[in-house]
């Protein structure tokens, strides 16, 4: 069987200042049938071009979004993306169809530790059920949702840790 082709779309309001993403980035760019799309390097100015994103997805099979967790959802570029580039004939809707059958992988990283996303805890919700809008997002283009690939208690994590995330994601990202 030929390898799949991976597409992280990276979202990250500041990639210069990332720590953990860039990490993670770096290890994904690593593997030879990954691309590594970072939307705020290609749109600074937030203006998304919906025919380029849409042939993207067209040639690849498992599309990975890969983001900081930020107010309990996306970056906002990464919600104007859905809101632009999943539009209806493409992704839903008559004739929508250009995602179905495709792998989507949600890879995120939170600064609250793993024991505040839970009933009782800080957080309160599990990172399962915030991320239901990803979910049903994927449900509705007909896409695999695949177990999230999520980090926690990222802030100040230090060299050794931020390795062992980076290969853990290479990883997961290979055996895809
Ligand atoms: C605008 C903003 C909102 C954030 N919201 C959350 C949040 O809702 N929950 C959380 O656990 N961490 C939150 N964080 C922390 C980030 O998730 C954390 O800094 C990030 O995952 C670190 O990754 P990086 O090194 O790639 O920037 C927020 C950070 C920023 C800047």
């Amino acid at each position: 069987m030929s390898q799949s082709r991976i597409l992280v779309i990276y979202a990250h309001r500041r990639p210069a200042a990332s720590r953990v993403n860039k990490a993670m980035v770096q290890a994904a760019a690593s593997l030879p049938n990954v691309t590594v799309h970072d939307l705020m390097a290609r749109y600074p100015d937030y203006r998304i071009d919906v025919e380029a994103e849409q042939q993207l997805l067209r040639e690849h099979d498992v599309i990975v979004l890969q983001f900081p967790f930020y107010w309990y959802s996306t970056p906002a570029i990464l919600k104007e993306w859905q809101d632009a580039v999943l539009a209806y004939g493409f992704a839903y809707g008559s004739n929508g169809d250009k995602l179905r059958g495709k792998k989507l992988l949600v890879a995120t990283t939170t600064g609250g530790p793993g024991e505040a996303y839970q009933a009782g805890g800080y957080n309160q919700y599990t990172l399962s059920e915030l991320l239901r809008p990803l979910q049903a997002t994927a449900n509705l283009a007909g896409m695999a949702y695949q177990p999230v690939f999520s980090t926690s208690g990222v802030i100040g994590m230090d060299d050794a840790a931020l390795d062992k995330v980076a290969t853990a994601y290479h990883q997961r990202l290979a055996a895809l």
